[in-house]
């Protein structure tokens, strides 16, 4: 109820009359900005802990224009520094990213929250997942990080106060963005003096909009530019994991493909993900995904998928995933937050194009369904994955 936040944000008047729900048409949802009611917000020194927080008004946020973010916390997207242009020793590739990676100042998570079958409520899914993996990342990135307690409680407080936000059962979820920025002000390269912890939220419906339910994509493999390098950032969930890969993306998707899907930079032979998901594939009885060994973000959901997949009765394993096999299976899926489960149609890899079991039978379709029915309360959670707000 509002009074359950209240207490952390007295001076706050609720937005909202007593509306159920917001004005949205919760059937046109897709994935993108909709501005709604708070966000959280909590700041910490340099070499401190965070302490309190507390629910602002959604909006704006103000930072000095010498904040570690806004100055080291994104890389240029000028691909050219993210291809390996042959190189003759490829520890100079690994030099030049890790320079460029270690002055990140910025990472962040993403949950959802469903609105529980009665109405009455909402449900997390595997939130302390994000925490420990937020911690990771700051760790990576010199930065102090909330506790898993502190996340919750901000994630919780968030849903609460933008609960007219989250969609009817069935019609998406609200998307949660926890951020943690160097707000601090730096000059020469270091670890900004203060950091800012925020969270906000918004109605979602597919990620991949104009598609309906399990409608599947269609990816390209690219093997010039690559997305994260060994000694890199790639297995935490840093901002500027993300740049680097706008430009391939967007001509990938000028191309009329959905995403792209990332080899290893060295022999440029394994599968790594996509733009922001995991990748598996599937032949026969043995489902298979690469192994998370520092280039690859550890998802959430492929965690999720892999022990459902295993509960289930299929083999899954965790290790280097050739393209040859890529070519060579039955079915492909993607996994993430915000892609859910998404059945992969079809590859293209050098101009070929490989095309992949799709449909209502299908395994990634009854992996979907049993990871969606316990995030919405539609299954029992035998796992204690879901966390009840
Ligand atoms: C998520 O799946 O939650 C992500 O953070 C990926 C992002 C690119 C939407």
């Amino acid at each position: 109820s509002f009074s359950s936040y209240s207490s952390a944000s007295s001076s706050l008047q609720p937005l909202w009359a007593d509306d159920e729900y917001a004005d949205v048409n919760w059937d046109e949802l897709g994935f993108s900005v909709v501005p709604t009611d708070y966000m959280y917000v909590m700041k910490c020194a340099r070499d401190d802990t965070f302490s309190s927080g507390r629910l602002n008004p959604y909006g704006n946020i103000e930072l000095n224009p010498s904040s570690g973010v806004l100055n080291y916390g994104q890389v240029t997207s000028d691909h050219s520094m993210f291809i390996p242009v042959r190189l003759i020793h490829s520890s100079t590739l690994i030099c030049t990213n890790l320079l460029l990676r270690t002055v990140q100042q910025g990472v962040f998570e993403g949950l959802k929250a469903y609105r529980k079958l009665d109405g009455c409520g909402f449900m997390l899914f595997r939130p302390v997942e994000n925490a420990t993996r937020m911690q990771m990342g700051a760790d990576r990135m010199c930065m102090p990080s909330p506790s898993a307690d502190q996340f919750i409680d901000a994630v919780k407080e968030t849903v609460l106060a933008n609960r007219r936000w989250v969609p009817p059962q069935g019609k998406g979820s609200l998307y949660i963005r926890p951020l943690l920025i160097g707000s601090g002000t730096v000059l020469g390269l270091a670890p900004a003096p203060e950091y800012t912890f925020l969270v906000y939220a918004a109605p979602v419906g597919n990620y991949f909009k104009a598609r309906e339910g399990m409608e599947p994509i269609n990816l390209v493999v690219e093997d010039e530019v690559h997305r994260a390098t060994p000694g890199g950032t790639g297995g935490v969930k840093t901002i500027t994991n993300y740049a680097p890969v706008l430009k391939a993306q967007l001509l990938a998707k000028h191309n009329g493909f959905t995403d792209i899907l990332y080899v290893d930079p060295v022999k440029k032979k394994y599968l790594e993900e996509a733009s922001s998901s995991n990748i598996f594939i599937i032949k026969g009885n043995v489902i298979s995904t690469p192994a998370t060994q520092g280039t690859i973000l550890a998802g959430i959901t492929r965690r999720s998928i892999i022990e459902i997949a295993r509960d289930s009765g299929y083999m899954v394993e965790e290790r280097l995933v050739a393209i040859e096999d890529l070519i060579d299976a039955d079915e492909v899926f993607c996994t993430g937050t915000a892609v859910v489960v998404s059945p992969v149609g079809s590859v293209t890899y050098h101009g070929q194009r490989f095309e992949y079991r799709t449909g209502a039978e299908t395994v990634s379709q009854r992996l979907y369904k049993s990871l969606t029915d316990i995030q919405m309360g539609l299954a029992e959670d035998t796992k204690g994955w879901t966390v009840e707000v």
